[in-house]
Order: C-alpha cells, then structure tokens, then sequence
C-alpha cells in the first residue's frame, strides 16, 4: 500500500491525496515514513486533505484528528505544512467550515488518490449509514459504535468523545479519480462483504464504492474471509 502511493507520487510529485486516520492506517503510514527517511518517497509537492475532523475540540487536543496525523505522518515527512489540511473541528460554524473544506478540495482540482477505511457499521468518513446521504464536506452526527471506536484516544471514555464532526461527503470521496479502501481484521469481515458483495445502499455508505469506476479494495486474510467467489 505504502509502496503504491510512494509509486504514485513518484509518477506525480504534485498528488491530491485524501487520508484517513484510524487504527487500520497506521502501518501504512508507518511504512511511508521508512520509505520517506530511506529516500523513496517525496512528498514535498503533494497536498493532502483528512476525511474528517471531530467537532468542538480545541486545537491542541491530542484526540483530534490533526494530532493523530501529526503523530503518525505529519511531523516525520517532507509534507509543506500549509498543504495539509484537515477540517478545523473548532471553527465557530462547522457548516461554514465545511463548505470552506469543500472549496478547498475543489480547488485543488479535486483528490487524485483517497485512502479511506471503513466502520464496523459501513461508513466511510464519517458518512453513518442512513437513509441519504449528504454528497458533499457537511456537519455530521456520530453514531454510538463509532463514538466508542475513538474512545482510547479519549482516556477510554466513551462521554468524552465528541458527538458531532465534519466529513468529506460520500460525492467527495466518491468524485476521488481513484479510492483505495483499506480493511484488515476479523472485525471487518462481516461489513466488507456487505459493502462489496451486497446491495448498493446508503444504509451501508461503502457500498457506494462498487459505483467507482476506478476503486480498489485491500483487505488482509481475516478482514476478506467473508467474501466468497462469485
Ligand atoms: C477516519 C475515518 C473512518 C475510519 C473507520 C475505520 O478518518 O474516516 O471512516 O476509517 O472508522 O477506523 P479503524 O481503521 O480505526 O477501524
């Protein structure tokens, strides 16, 4: 995975990529940074914009997503700090923010490479599963499981894990030229042959990726073995 984008980048310097952060990331990130200090990936004219970013927490807090990408990739490449962006979750409007994300991407010419991964419940960003969906950046709600999936960054405590964040829309990362979508863990199994296997609904955001032209799926052994052959 590590090695397709370093190839990506290589092929194109200046690559529009959308990221996620999460626990099915991070060797992947930890293999760019390898890559990056052995000199095989530059990322010194790439752009990269996060799927999405809790609502209300103040900058410095360590829960918030622009932490974690800090953490896991930011403070450790060769990334033009000005060209990172991650929704700013303490903007006094979140719906202004929102569209000023939106505009941003759209400016950018749009994401050449997004990298999401996918919820116990299917969504992708933080896009929960529901009768529609908004296309566009918007203000989202947190289901309960994904509030409790963030909880460790939280002291483990599920209160105190905002309930509100902003995510790029699923027409966002949908209009991506290409979506990888990471899964690994026996815990995805169930939900990654729904998406990839079952119906095309809003009920399981994911499954809209089987709409993508160009979408690629890499799963581990345990998070692919629901899948049976057609
Ligand atoms: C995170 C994001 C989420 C996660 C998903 C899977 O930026 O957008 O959709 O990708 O919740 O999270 P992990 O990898 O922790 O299982």
């Amino acid at each position: 995975m590590a090695l397709f984008l370093a190839d990506c980048l290589q092929e194109d310097p200046g690559l529009v990529l959308g990221l996620p952060t999460g626990r099915t990331p991070v060797p992947m990130y930890r293999a760019l940074v390898r890559l990056h200090r052995q000199g095989r990936v530059d990322f010194s004219r790439a752009t990269t914009f996060n799927l999405d970013e809790f609502v209300g927490l103040p900058a410095e807090h360590p829960g918030t997503y622009r932490a974690f990408m800090e953490r896991h990739l930011f403070a450790h490449v060769n990334l033009n700090p000005a060209r990172t962006h991650v929704p700013h979750g303490d903007a006094a409007s979140p719906r202004a923010e929102a569209a000023r994300y939106e505009a941003m991407i759209a400016a950018a010419g749009g994401l050449d490479v997004a990298v999401i991964g996918i919820g116990g419940n299917g969504h992708i960003g933080f896009n929960e599963p529901a009768a529609s969906l908004p296309a566009g950046t918007n203000g989202v709600t947190l289901r309960r499981a994904s509030r409790a999936a963030n909880a460790a960054a939280f002291g483990g405590q599920l209160a105190r894990v905002p309930h509100r964040a902003i995510s790029m829309g699923v027409g966002t990362i949908l209009s991506a030229r290409h979506v990888l979508l990471l899964a690994t863990g026996a815990d995805k199994a169930d939900i990654v042959a729904k998406a990839l296997r079952g119906p095309v609904t809003t009920r399981v955001p994911a499954s809209l990726l089987q709409l993508h032209p160009r979408a690629a799926v890499i799963l581990d052994r345990a998070a692919a073995k629901k899948l049976t052959s057609r």
